[in-house]
């Protein structure tokens, strides 16, 4: 591991609020995650279970919702207290934006109540107008952070998409398994040309606390040592997921550069077959 110092590596985006959306269904499957966290030297966990931005439209049943999620995030709390004292446990949402003026100004719908929150589109799909939403949701003081811009469907021209993002305002955070094929070859080619056109300014696990499944951050790690990014994997792991909690922008993550590029990408695919 290259990470300068490991102990302070922090995760913005994963669904470990027990039994509320599709991740972790248990308190025990929420502790089984955070010691594998630990093992990978995760002290910092801002934990973002699904929340659709129509909700937030209606006070009646935002307010059930965000109970709900205050219950079982404070019964996991609690047990990963007693049971990872070093483990700092947050939360936030991850906000799908289903109306284009969804209303963030409860502080429990963004990232450990800063200005920052997270979002991502519709049924994976990037509908027509984003800049603008983007910058709609800048003009209420808050600050978007795009979960996992190299899944959508429909980008094509991945790179001018995400610049218009930048330029409206918002932030991009690529899942670590994408850097490993977990979401398909189409997400992994977009993730490295997003982090090659310096676009990228957060990795994350986006785990779901299912035993069967794996974080990847290890894996993502070893890619980008290979592409010998120590510098932006410092950025993308620990530094500016350490200023989201401060409420700071990110530091502009240096650009990956494309040198082997194609050769690490097919010595990992070769890799994977075998395994
Ligand atoms: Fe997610």
């Amino acid at each position: 591991m290259i990470l300068s110092d490991s102990t302070s590596l922090v995760d913005i985006h994963s669904h470990l609020v027990p039994g509320v959306d599709d991740g972790a269904k248990t308190v025990q499957a929420v502790l089984n995650a955070v010691e594998r966290f630990t093992r990978l030297g995760v002290r910092r966990i801002v934990t973002t279970p699904h929340i659709q931005g129509s909700t937030t439209l209606q006070t009646h049943r935002l307010e059930e919702r965000l109970e709900a999620v205050t219950v079982a995030f404070d019964r996991a709390a609690v047990a990963i207290r007693a049971e990872f004292p070093e483990v700092d446990f947050r939360r936030g949402h991850e906000v799908l934006i289903d109306v284009p003026e969804a209303d963030l100004s409860d502080r429990r719908l963004r990232l450990d109540g800063t200005s920052f929150v997270l979002i991502e589109w519709p049924r994976l799909q990037v509908p027509p107008g984003t800049p603008r939403v983007v910058r709609w949701i800048r003009d209420q003081g808050y600050r978007p952070i795009i979960a996992h811009p190299e899944r959508y469907g429909g980008m094509v021209n991945a790179v001018d998409v995400a610049s218009r993002w930048r330029a409206a305002g918002a932030y991009r955070q690529v899942n670590f398994g994408s850097l490993v094929g977990r979401y398909g070859s189409e997400a992994e080619s977009i993730a490295f040309r997003l982090l090659e056109a310096g676009l990228v300014d957060y990795l994350a696990s986006d785990f779901h606390g299912h035993a069967t499944l794996k974080i990847y951050q290890s894996e993502a790690c070893a890619a980008l040592e290979a592409r010998d990014a120590s510098e932006a994997l410092d950025l993308l792991c620990r530094v500016n997921p350490a200023r989201v909690l401060d409420d700071q922008e990110p530091i502009p993550v240096p650009a990956l550069s494309p040198g082997r590029n194609l050769m690490t990408r097919i010595r990992g695919m070769i890799k994977r077959e075998m395994a």
